[in-house]
């Protein structure tokens, strides 16, 4: 992979970033001193500030009152605490809202929905786009220059989706765009099919409730338009504060671990990576369910760092313990957060940051965890606040170096998105949970792997994983990189569907030349129910009838004698394996592979990430995620202790170390 390297991706902050989402409004001023106490005692350097709080800057049509973000501001500077400076636009405040009632989103019953909550707007509303852009600028103009200000952050979570009148016509515009004329968009939607031919532009609808199926391509591009439509607004803002403020970073949360895909982060990677751009990531762990907690911090990660293009980025959010939205209240248990934190920074964030600093008085999250807990500072949560901050200062050094993954799997937004379009076979064959099932297993197994799109240059993998790429134009990136050394490794049902979501000719499609099989009929398998391969392991949700065209047969299904189940072709100089099942263990075909740990003489459980400096200084992180005391094949100094290390040396259960490598 080629990493872009920012040089300083957060100026003005002192070694790694520290901090969570600031709410001063919520509290009266005298608790602002106290704030800043604390957050030196925690060694916090950066808080988002301004997030929610457009009521108070813009009380009302055409009134301005900076007096508070003044104070804000100020208070920070003079503490030596700086701001990620929001622009306030992701919360309308009900004036607008009642002043601009069709800036309200509408739902795909066609029902407005009122004021009363957040992020309330309609993408498409003018009055909504206007506001945003005036909002920003007027921010960006009075703060550009103030000491505090660190960097911009726009929005918050882009995901808001509407189907009123004024998407329905954006929508239209979107697509003239895309297909050029009606007859354009007649053949990409396959309109033919239940007699849906448009014959003007007006017939065209968002994906509202209807009374059947609806088309396919008209629903995968209305996922299109919308991340668009939200891309839009965020450009709108960010070259509004550029007018001003040429010179400072603008990043903004995304939600990049996919629990809402409702954008193509990799179409937005241009707009969020490169000079003052910065990725950060919102991400909260799912309590229950197949995923370990440390598996899932790496598959956040790993995706952010996929995003950046290998480049350092920011974690944003993180829970400190419940995300009270999270099905009910969980906790953490002791040392959790250290570990999640450190889990991040090793994976190539240049910091932490929490939702948020101090927990609500009231509200709807009054109840989620924060780094000034309501129990105070006499709490687990708070004496592993202050111990993660100094930790964060012991190794401040790490900050702008990198992690070089071996390996990655691919993801695609677009095909995510086909594959969840009605009418499939499978109402099991989902890519998220099982590209998390993979990434989890890799992580399992030691091998940390970025999250990566099939049309970025992947010639610096040694493996490319791809669980369920269903929609696939071309194989030509693919093809390359096997071609040139790679091993790719390709799971059922992929490459199915064109970008058009028509099936190719001639299954697997774009895929069938490249792993030389042809599928002749797809067999879903019931939930929770498994088949037997003739090697020992077992597949589940899907088989396909497969045959080989020009590929090697590696195992066959047991009840169907001669029916392949796996395969393997030689191309170039590398090879590429497609399996016709998803496996129940992953293990055995890692094995097949000879697919070894990162690092030699780890144990299981033990996060071993190695992050680099383009001067040749190198950074082993080893967290420990298990009971046991476990050994760390690494030479150097840990930068927590300052102790030497050498490979005598372990980590008790749960201990965690940062290895300076000699
Ligand atoms: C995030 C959001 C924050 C806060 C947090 C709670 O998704 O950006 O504002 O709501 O969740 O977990």
């Amino acid at each position: 992979m080629h990493i872009n390297r920012n040089a300083d991706i957060i100026p003005q902050v002192d070694g790694l970033a520290y901090g969570g989402d600031y709410n001063p409004e919520q509290w009266p001023r005298e608790v602002w001193d106290e704030d800043l106490r604390l957050m030196r005692e925690a060694g916090v350097n950066l808080v988002s500030v301004n997030i929610f709080a457009w009521a108070g800057i813009n009380p009302a049509p055409g009134v301005w009152d900076f007096a508070r973000l003044d104070d804000v501001m100020d208070h920070l500077a003079a503490g030596g605490v700086r701001a990620d400076l929001a622009t306030a636009t992701a919360s309308p405040p009900p004036w607008f809202s009642q002043a601009h009632p069709e800036s309200l989103p509408v739902d795909a019953e066609g029902h407005r929905l009122h004021y009363g909550a957040r992020a309330e707007y309609c993408p498409s509303a003018p009055a909504y786009q206007a506001a945003v852009v005036e909002m920003a600028g007027r921010l960006a103009e009075r703060y550009a220059d103030h000491p505090a200000l660190a960097m911009w952050h726009v929005g918050n979570e882009y995901y808001r989706s509407c189907h009123c009148d004024a998407s329905a016509a954006a929508f239209q515009t979107w697509l003239a765009e895309r297909h050029g004329d009606l007859d354009g968009l007649n053949d990409a939607w396959g309109t033919t099919f239940w007699s849906q031919t448009y014959t003007d532009w007006s017939q065209v609808l968002p994906p509202r409730l209807c009374a059947e199926t609806p088309s396919p391509g008209l629903v995968l591009d209305w996922r299109r338009f919308c991340s668009d439509a939200l891309l839009n607004l965020f450009r709108s803002e960010a070259e509004a504060i550029e007018r001003h403020s040429p010179d400072k970073p603008i990043t903004t949360n995304l939600m990049v671990s996919g629990d809402f895909a409702a954008v193509d982060y990799h179409r937005w990677g241009p707009h969020v990576t490169g000079p003052r751009r910065l990725v950060a990531t919102d991400h909260y762990l799912i309590p229950e369910g197949p995923i370990p907690w440390p598996a899932q911090v790496a598959f956040g990660a790993d995706a952010s760092r996929g995003l950046a293009g290998g480049s350092p980025w920011l974690l944003m959010e993180q829970s400190s313990n419940s995300s009270a939205w999270r099905r009910g209240y969980f906790a953490k248990k002791p040392g959790d957060q250290l570990r999640h934190s450190l889990s991040y920074v090793a994976r190539g964030s240049e910091g932490a940051m929490f939702f948020q600093w101090r927990a609500s008085r009231y509200g709807a999250e009054r109840y989620h965890s924060a780094m000034l807990p309501h129990g105070g500072t006499d709490s687990k949560v708070w004496r592993e606040i202050v111990e993660f901050g100094d930790r964060l200062k012991r190794i401040a050094e790490v900050k702008g170096s990198t992690v070089d993954s071996r390996a990655a799997i691919l993801l695609d937004f677009e095909s995510v998105w086909a594959a969840q379009t009605p009418g499939q076979p499978s109402a099991d064959m989902d890519t998220y949970p099982e590209l998390r099932r993979w990434h989890s297993a890799l992580w399992h197994r030691g091998v940390t792997a970025d999250l990566a799109d099939p049309a970025w240059d992947l010639d610096g993998y040694e493996y490319v994983f791809a669980p369920h790429l269903y929609l696939l134009d071309t194989d030509a990136n693919l093809r390359a990189y096997v071609e040139n050394g790679g091993t790719l490794v390709v799971g059922p049902y992929s490459g199915i569907v064109d970008g058009n979501d028509h099936v190719h000719p001639g299954l697997p499609g774009a895929l069938r030349d490249l792993i030389g099989v042809r599928v002749e009929e797809f067999v879903p398998v019931a939930k929770g129910a498994t088949v037997a391969l003739d090697d020992g392991t077992e597949g589940r949700t899907w088989t396909e009838v497969a045959h080989a065209l020009d590929a090697e047969v590696q195992a066959s299904f047991a009840d169907y004698p001669g029916t392949p189940a796996l395969f393997r072709r030689r191309l170039g100089r590398g090879e590429v394996w497609y399996l016709s099942t998803r496996p129940v263990d992953l293990d055995p075909l890692f094995d097949r592979l000879g697919l070894a740990p990162d690092f030699d003489g780890g144990a299981e459980g033990l996060e071993l990430v190695r992050r680099s400096h383009e001067d040749g200084r190198s950074y082993v992180f080893a967290i420990n995620h298990t009971d046991d005391t476990v050994p760390v094949p690494a030479k150097g100094t840990d930068l927590l202790t300052g102790e030497p290390w050498d490979s005598s040396r372990t980590l008790g259960p749960g201990e965690s170390a940062v290895i300076k490598e000699r």
